[in-house]
C-alpha cells in the first residue's frame, strides 16, 4: 500500500500511542506461563503482539477479549507444544522472547517469520539456550528463521555475557531461566530496556540486579510466575515519533500522555534536548506526558549506547535532517540488523530530504539543512519496516510532503498511526 503525506500547516493536539510493545508481549507470555487468569489492560493492538497472542493460544493459554481488558487463562498444567508453525510475523521480539519460552517447553516447536524476519539473525538466541540445554537449528551460521526448537522441561543453568546490547537476547536467557535447575545470571556491558526485569518482579519471579561498571548482572531464580493484573503504559519509542515532529514542525505543540517514562526507554528526550528541542516529560495525574513544541535544532552527536537497542534513531535522522551543521551518529552496527537495513535506510532518507550524508565503518553522518521547511519532497520504500515508515510519515508532514510505498507495515506497531497523525493538523 502506498500513502501520501501532506505537510501539515499546523500541528496541535494530543496522541494517545499504543500500549508499549515491550511490555505487551511479555505480558502474553508471562501470563501463558502462570496457572490461573491473568488480565492485561491497555495491550498493544499492533500485529507484533497479535503474533505472540495467537501462538501463547497455540501452545495453550486462552484468550478472552473484553472493554479494553484481555484476559489470558494460563493452562494449570503448563504449556504444550503445537503441531502447527508458530508464526512470528514481522516481530524479532516475538521470536526471539518465544524461542526462550518454548525452550522450555518439552518437544518440537516450529518458528516461522515473513521476508524480513527470515533474514535476521538468531544465532545470539541460539547460542546462549543451546548452552541451556535446548536444541535450536535453523540456516546458515547466523541461523535464521524458519527456526526449529527442541525444547526440555528442565534447563541448566549459565552465566553468560551477552556480546551485544540487546534486550531481546538478554529476556530469552531470562525467560527460559524460568525452568533452569539453579539461578541463572546474565551479564550486559550496555544496560537495556529492563522490561523484563520488572515485569518478572511484578509477577512474583525473583530478579537481582547488580552494577558492574556501566553494565549490570541479572541474576533470577527459577519460579513459575504468579497470574498478574497488567497495566501496559503507552510505548515510549512511539511518542518519539510525535517528539521530533514537534520539534521539527515551524508550528506545533504536540503531547503524548501516559507513556512509560523509564530511563532507558527515553534516551532520545535528553538527545533532543541537547539539539535544542523544547521536548519535555511532565509529571501528570495519569503518568508522565511528553510534550514537544517547534524549536530550532543544532547538530549533536549521538552514540548507539544514549539511546539502547536504537529504535529512535531513523526518527531522530530526522531530527539531524532539520538541525543547523553536521550529526554524526555513533556505533550505529545494530541498525542494519532491524526490521530492515535501517542503517542504510535510515541515511537513503536523510538524503531523500536534501541533506549530504556519509558514513565511516560503524558511524554515519548528516548535515542538516538548517530547518524542516527545507526538505524536498520524497518518495520512500519502507522495506517491511515499520519505524521507516513512521520516520518518513514525520518528515513529509513537517516538510514537503511524501509517498511511502509499503506503509501498510506501520500496523506491526501502530495500526492508526496515520489516523492519529492527521487527528493533529
Ligand atoms: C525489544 C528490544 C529491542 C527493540 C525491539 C523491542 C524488546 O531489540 O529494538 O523493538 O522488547 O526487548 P534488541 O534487543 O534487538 O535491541
Amino acid at each position: 500500500m502506498d500513502v501520501s503525506v501532506s505537510r501539515a500547516a499546523s500541528l496541535h493536539g494530543s496522541v494517545r500511542v499504543p500500549g508499549d510493545k515491550s511490555a505487551s508481549h511479555r505480558a502474553l507470555m508471562l501470563s501463558a506461563l502462570a496457572g490461573g487468569t491473568s488480565e492485561i489492560h491497555g495491550l498493544s493492538p499492533g500485529l507484533d503482539v497479535a503474533a505472540t497472542s495467537t501462538i501463547v493460544t497455540q501452545l495453550g493459554a486462552r484468550r478472552h477479549d473484553g472493554d479494553g481488558v484481555v484476559t489470558i487463562e494460563g493452562p494449570a498444567d503448563g504449556l504444550r507444544a503445537s503441531a502447527d508453525d508458530l508464526d512470528c510475523a514481522n516481530s524479532g521480539t516475538t521470536m526471539r522472547l518465544l524461542a526462550g519460552v518454548v525452550a522450555g517447553v518439552e518437544g518440537e516447536h516450529r518458528l516461522v517469520g515473513d521476508d524480513s524476519l527470515s533474514q535476521r539473525p538468531m544465532d545470539r538466541v541460539a547460542i546462549p539456550l543451546t548452552l541451556m540445554g535446548a536444541s535450536i537449528r535453523g540456516r546458515g551460521e547466523s541461523v535464521t528463521a524458519p527456526l526449529q526448537v527442541r525444547g526440555a522441561r528442565r534447563l541448566e543453568r549459565i552465566d553468560y555475557r551477552v556480546p551485544i546490547a540487546s534486550a531481546q537476547v538478554k529476556s530469552a536467557i531470562l525467560l527460559a531461566a524460568l525452568v533452569a535447575n539453579d539461578s541463572t545470571t546474565v551479564h550486559e556491558d550496555v544496560r537495556t530496556r529492563t522490561t523484563t526485569e520488572d515485569m518478572f518482579r511484578q509477577c512474583g519471579v525473583q530478579v537481582r540486579s547488580v552494577d558492574e561498571g556501566e553494565g549490570c548482572a541479572i541474576t533470577v531464580s527459577p519460579a513459575r510466575p504468579q497470574p498478574t493484573e497488567w497495566q501496559v503504559p503507552g510505548d515510549p519509542s512511539q511518542a518519539a515519533f510525535f517528539a521530533v515532529l514537534g520539534a521539527v514542525h515551524d508550528c506545533a505543540v504536540v503531547e503524548v500522555p501516559a507513556i512509560d517514562a523509564s530511563a532507558l526507554r527515553v534516551g532520545y528526550v535528553e538527545v533532543l534536548a541537547r539539539m535544542g528541542a523544547a521536548v519535555s516529560l511532565e509529571s501528570r495525574d495519569e503518568g508522565v506526558t511528553l510534550v514537544s513544541q517547534s524549536s530550532q535544532l543544532t547538530a549533536i552527536e549521538v552514540f548507539a549506547r544514549e539511546v539502547p537497542s536504537v529504535d529512535e534513531v531513523p526518527v531522530l535522522c530526522v531530527a539531524a535532517a532539520a538541525a543547523s551543521g553536521v550529526s554524526a551518529f555513533r556505533e550505529m552496527g545494530e541498525l542494519r540488523v532491524k526490521e530492515s537495513d535501517r542503517f542504510a535506510g535510515s541515511m537513503a532518507l536523510a538524503r531523500a530530504l536534501g541533506c549530504r550524508v556519509w558514513n565511516e565503518g560503524e558511524d554515519f553522518f548528516i548535515e542538516g539543512l538548517g530547518s524542516a521547511e527545507r526538505f524536498a519532497h520524497f518518495r520512500f520504500d519502507a522495506v517491511l519496516d515499520h519505524r521507516m515508515v513512521m520516520a518518513s510519515a514525520v518528515a513529509g508532514c513537517a516538510g514537503a510532503g511524501c509517498d511511502i510505498t509499503g506503509a501498510d507495515t506501520v500496523a506491526s506497531s501502530y495500526p492508526g498511526f496515520f489516523n492519529d497523525l492527521a487527528a493533529l493538523s
